[in-house]
């Protein structure tokens, strides 16, 4: 039976054009972290399982994770998130480093979920992560990155929005206002997670199996109604909640000095799955109606740490993946022309007596920083330039029998059309040419 020559269910591979896509992402992920000081970082591809399940949450854990036992009876994961392991290097180092530490990584991740738009079996992740920061400023600067990454592509606030919330201000609701028990929380934050995707039905039938008195219960949907900064500050004021209410407002009045104000909106479902989280919580969202997912997610955790003993570093950060960020730029017409490869020159050749020289013209040119493609055999005129086309080359150089007889080449820019006979001794007059 011959093999699949599909890859694995939810995989993709990247052939050349999809690869410079990715090149492309990934150049402007760098280039952005390293702007705000982040340094790089990876890690290993399986962990054990045991480092998911401290606080990765359920979902991921019971659904999601590829997990097997190694020849050694270890139960180990493909990692299916950077968080516990970038938690888990951070937690070896971080007393002999000077903080805060500022960290970014692309790993690919693996997570068995149904594949469909924008959700895959194996994806790659930006991740960007600080530590150690003074006050609140960690979570102003990890919304900036995003906000500037976003930038980098092209991308305004009329693409995209950061929706936010506190899960501060989320457990002052439950269980300050609520009085809800740690079990009933629990699920409330699930229910919050869900209820933009459930029906109203579906949302008030989870609530009622919570078992909250009819108080409570009002307090839980007037919070679901919230949708401003001002709104949820006076909610809680109302309710005495008065110390989370003043420490959000100055987080919203940094984030204001920050130029963030118009990418940021309150919505209070957003609490995220993962459990880790204690402080901001956010997700980023297309704006295009075809395309309404969020591109990325993230927040703040003050008890990572722990569970390797060693005390409390408050961590913030975001993780962005490739196949939702590659969706957002396509549906905004955002994405480079990347169809072709782009190079320098085309070096070709019309009479097998021409190889020597034009392979040693080949060199000389790379040695210079240029990008050469060569025809390794002779080539007919009319094959030359279809094939410098598919090659993206902005320079053709060609050597028939005349330029052979001569020792010269004819270089021909194939933008302008200009063509120039050049002796091949004179590398510094072609070089002159192709880097005018
Ligand atoms: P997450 O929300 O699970 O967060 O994933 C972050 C982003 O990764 C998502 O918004 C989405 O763009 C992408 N993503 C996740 N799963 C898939 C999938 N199956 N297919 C395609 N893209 C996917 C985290 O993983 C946190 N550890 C992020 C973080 C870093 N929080 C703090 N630091």
């Amino acid at each position: 039976m011959a093999l699949n020559k599909q890859p694995y269910r939810g995989t993709r591979d990247f052939f050349p054009k999809d690869k410079r896509v990715r090149d492309y992402l990934f150049t402007v992920m760098t280039k952005t972290a390293e702007s705000f000081g982040y340094e790089s970082y990876d890690g290993p591809l399986l962990e054990e399982v045991e480092l998911y399940k401290a606080k990765s949450g359920e979902e991921l854990i019971n659904e999601q994770i590829y997990s097997f036992t190694d020849r050694g009876e270890r139960f180990v994961a493909i990692r299916p998130e950077m968080t516990p392991t970038l938690a888990r290097m951070v937690a070896q180092v971080h007393r002999e480093q000077s903080k805060p530490l500022r960290w970014f990584s692309i790993p690919n991740l693996m997570r068995y979920e149904k594949p469909q738009r924008g959700r895959v079996r194996e994806h790659w992740q930006l991740n960007c992560d600080v530590f150690g920061t003074p006050g609140r400023l960690g979570e102003v600067e990890i919304l900036q990155v995003a906000v500037e990454l976003f930038q980098n592509y092209g991308a305004s606030s009329s693409h995209f929005e950061i929706l936010l919330n506190d899960r501060a201000i989320v457990d002052a609701v439950f269980k300050n206002m609520m009085k809800a028990t740690d079990a009933q929380t629990y699920r409330l934050y699930k229910i919050v997670d869900k209820a933009k995707k459930i029906t109203h039905e579906a949302l008030h039938k989870m609530v009622s199996e919570v078992g909250l008195d009819t108080i409570a219960e009002n307090i839980f949907y007037h919070y679901l109604q919230l949708s401003t900064f001002e709104g949820v500050k006076s909610f809680l004021e109302k309710n005495d909640q008065t110390e989370i209410a003043t420490a959000f407002s100055s987080f919203v009045e940094f984030t204001e000095k920050a130029n963030l104000t118009e990418y940021l909106k309150y919505d209070p479902t957003i609490v995220r799955g993962l459990d880790y989280y204690t402080g901001i919580v956010f997700e980023i969202f297309d704006k295009h109606p075809d395309n309404r997912r969020a591109l990325c997610g993230g927040g703040a955790y003050a008890n990572l740490l722990q569970i390797f003993n060693e005390d409390p570093l408050s961590g913030v950060g975001f993780g962005l993946g490739d196949v939702t960020l590659r969706d957002f730029l396509e549906v905004h017409k955002l994405l480079p022309n990347l169809e072709i490869p782009v190079n320098d020159v085309f070096v070709t050749f019309q009479e097998d007596d021409g190889l020597d020289a034009t392979l040693k013209l080949a060199q000389s040119l790379r040695k210079n920083g240029l990008k050469i493609v060569t025809s390794l055999e002779a080539l007919k005129f009319k094959k030359v330039f279809p094939t410098a086309e598919k090659k993206g080359v902005k320079f053709v150089t060609l050597m028939g029998s005349d330029e052979l007889a001569k020792n010269q080449i004819q270089l021909k820019n194939l933008e302008t059309k200009e063509q120039h006979s050049l002796d091949l001794a004179d590398l510094e007059a072609i070089l002159k040419i192709i880097k005018a």
